[in-house]
């Protein structure tokens, strides 16, 4: 059965607060290279469409984690399934993410990458589920705060579809 569809924040909304973003990274890193790490695969459409607004010089990496679970709820347990190509050690790192729900992601995350030695160390999220939160773990900079509803687009699936739609959506239930 295919699902119904909403709209929650419109294109041109997230387009404006992704320029907005930029803005203030390339501000607060003037002078420097950002090193912006990925987190597969959500965080890609956003990662492109701020990395491409950055006016500082940009080098880019990926990583894969996936949360066991039966699919619905998770376990909390978080697993690395593709590590990062290159080394963090004195570099300007940024981590990319799409949405942060429970926090148990990042918080895995920050904790094996500060062990590698950046030069300095944020989390960026463009959406941001705080009433899911798990884990006590903020990001340093939000696109949008949402309610804990199921969101796809920009990045964000429903059983892998739809994160295509170039704006945020809602399963209508
Ligand atoms: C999503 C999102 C974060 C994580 C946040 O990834 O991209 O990585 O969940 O949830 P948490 O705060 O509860 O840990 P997902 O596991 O859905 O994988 P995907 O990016 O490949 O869709």
């Amino acid at each position: 059965m295919a699902e119904k569809v909403g709209i929650l924040i419109g294109e041109a909304e997230v387009e404006a607060k992704i320029e907005e973003m930029a803005a203030a990274i390339s501000k607060e890193y003037e002078g420097k290279t950002v090193h912006i790490i990925g987190v597969l695969k959500g965080s890609v459409f956003f990662m492109c469409e701020l990395a491409k607004k950055l006016t500082i010089p940009v080098t880019m990496d990926f990583m894969s984690v996936s949360s066991y679970g039966d699919g619905t709820t998770s376990s909390g347990i978080v697993r690395l399934v593709k590590d990062l190509d290159e080394s963090i050690e004195g570099r300007e790192v940024i981590l990319i993410e799409d949405i942060m729900d429970s926090g148990r992601t990042l918080s895995y995350l920050v904790k094996i990458l500060k062990e590698r030695k950046p030069a300095s160390f944020k989390v960026i999220t463009l959406l941001d589920k705080p009433d899911r939160r798990v884990v006590d773990i903020e990001p340093d900079m939000t696109g949008f705060i949402i309610p804990d509803r199921f969101v796809v687009g920009y990045g964000l699936d429903c059983a892998q579809k739809y994160r295509n739609l170039p704006y945020i959506g809602v399963i209508e239930e």
